[in-house]
C-alpha cells in the first residue's frame, strides 16, 4: 500500500479540526503491510471474533491479523477510504467490516456513553500528531485510575491542551476494552520510550500494562530502500492488557525482518500463559460478542450527527398516535425509550407531546422529566 502523509482535500476540515499540527504533519499515513499484520497477531489469543482498530486506514492491520475464527472487523479512520482485498479468505469465511468515518477522538465519547468495549485492538496510530484534550474529556472519568492519572498528566512536547497521538489511542483501548481484551500498538519506539518506558517518563504508569516489547530496526510501514528495515529509525510494538499489571515480561530488541520477527515470535503461543498475566479471552465464546452490534449502534449515531440536515424530531404525534419515530440505534441502545413509550402507551400518550433532540417537550402531568429517560445528546 502507498505510504504518504498528505492531507486528502474531501476531508480536509476534519483531518485540520483533529490535531493541533495536522496542517504541519498530515496524517501519517504509513499502513502495515499485511504480511507483517500476519504475523504480529501471533502473540494474541487462539481465538478472535471481532477486532478493532481505532485509526485503521484501508484495513491493513486489522485485516491482517483476522484469521479463520474472526467474524467482525471494527474500523474508525477519519478518512474516507475503501477496504483493502484480502485474498486467498475462503467464502465459507464471512469476514464483516464495520467501518465509522470518522475522528476516532469525536467518536470515543459515543462509544463511552453506550458502553462499547472491545476484546482485541489492533493499532497503529499516526505518529506525533498532537490530538485536542477537550475532545477526549471522558478519559478523565474512567474507571481506571491510571487512565485518569495518564489524562491529567502533562507532556511538555505537545502542550497542556493538546495529547500525543500515540498515548490517547492507548488511553482510548484500555478505557474502552472488556477486563478480558488485549491489544497491541505499533509506534514510533523513541516515542515510547520517551513517554512510557524512561525513568519518570510523563505517562509512566502505563508501563504495567505492557507484556510484551518489540523493537524493530527501521520501520516497515515506510518500505523505503524496498522491503529493507534497516533505516535511522526504530519501530516500537507493545502488546498491552488492561488485567496485566506486570509489566513487560519480554522484550525482543533489534528485530531486523519479518523473517526475524516470526522466528522471534514463534515461542510466544507456547509461553503466553507466563507472560500474560490477567484473564483473558480462552474459548471463543468467552468474548464480548455484543460489541459488534454497540459498534453499529454507535456508526448509525455518528453518521446521523454528521448529516448536514438532521432531524431535530424524534417522536412526531398525531392526535395521541406515534406516526413517525427517528430513533438512532444508539438512543434505542441508551434507553429502553422507545419500548416504554410504546408499550405503555395508553398512559403516556397523555403527556408525551413530543421529544425535542437534547429536550424534552411534555405536558405537565408527566411523573419525571423525560431527560432522566433520555439524558440530553
Ligand atoms: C499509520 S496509519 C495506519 C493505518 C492502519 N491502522 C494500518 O496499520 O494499516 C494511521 C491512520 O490513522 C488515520 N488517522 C489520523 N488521524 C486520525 C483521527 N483523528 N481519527 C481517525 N483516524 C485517523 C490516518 O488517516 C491513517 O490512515
Amino acid at each position: 500500500m502507498e505510504a504518504r502523509s498528505s492531507i486528502p482535500a474531501g476531508c480536509a476540515q476534519e483531518i485540520l479540526e483533529s490535531a493541533k499540527n495536522a496542517s504541519d504533519k498530515g496524517l501519517s499515513q504509513y499502513e502495515t503491510p499485511l504480511s507483517l499484520a500476519k504475523i504480529l497477531r501471533t502473540p494474541l489469543p487462539k481465538w478472535i471474533e471481532v477486532v478493532c482498530d481505532l485509526t485503521a486506514g484501508h484495513g491493513q492491520l486489522a485485516g491482517g491479523v483476522a484469521d479463520g475464527a474472526t467474524k467482525d472487523l471494527l474500523l474508525c479512520e477519519i478518512q474516507r477510504v475503501q477496504n483493502v482485498k484480502l485474498e486467498n479468505r475462503p467464502l465459507y469465511q464471512s469476514l464483516e467490516w464495520h467501518r465509522i468515518t470518522g475522528d476516532v477522538t469525536k467518536v470515543y465519547p459515543l462509544l463511552k456513553e453506550i458502553n462499547w468495549q472491545g476484546d482485541c485492538f489492533t493499532l497503529n496510530p499516526p505518529f506525533d500528531l498532537h490530538f485536542h484534550k477537550s475532545n477526549l474529556e471522558q478519559l478523565a472519568h474512567s474507571d481506571m485510575e491510571d487512565i485518569r492519572t495518564a489524562y491529567a498528566a502533562d507532556d511538555p512536547r505537545v502542550g497542556r491542551k493538546q495529547i500525543d497521538s500515540t498515548i490517547a489511542t492507548i488511553l482510548i483501548a484500555l478505557d474502552r476494552m472488556t477486563h478480558l481484551g488485549e491489544g497491541f500498538l505499533i509506534g514510533n519506539n523513541s516515542t515510547l520510550e520517551r513517554l512510557i518506558f524512561a525513568a519518570k517518563a510523563p505517562y509512566g504508569n502505563l508501563k504495567k500494562y505492557v507484556w510484551l516489547r518489540i523493537i524493530l530496526d527501521g520501520n516497515p510501514m515506510t518500505k523505503r530502500d524496498g522491503d529493507a528495515w534497516n533505516e535511522g529509525f526504530q519501530t516500537g510494538i507493545i502488546y498491552f492488557a488492561r488485567s496485566h499489571e506486570n509489566g513487560p515480561q519480554m522484550t525482543l530488541d533489534r528485530v531486523q525482518n519479518e523473517e526475524d520477527l516470526k522466528n522471534r515470535l514463534r515461542i510466544i503461543p507456547d509461553i503466553r500463559h507466563r507472560l500474560r498475566n490477567g484473564p483473558s479471552v480462552f474459548y471463543a465464546e468467552a468474548a464480548s460478542r455484543g460489541s459488534t452490534s454497540t459498534w453499529e449502534a454507535v456508526k448509525a449515531e455518528w453518521d446521523a450527527s454528521q448529516r448536514s440536515k438532521r432531524t431535530d424530531y424524534n417522536i412526531w404525534l398525531e392526535e395521541g398516535i406515534i406516526t413517525r419515530a427517528a430513533l438512532s440505534t444508539c438512543g434505542r441502545a441508551k434507553t429502553k425509550f422507545l419500548s416504554l413509550i410504546t408499550s405503555r402507551v395508553d398512559g403516556w400518550l397523555d403527556w408525551v407531546h413530543h421529544y425535542r433532540r437534547g429536550h424534552a417537550r411534555y405536558a405537565s402531568s408527566m411523573p419525571r422529566p423525560l431527560t432522566m429517560l433520555w439524558p440530553a445528546a
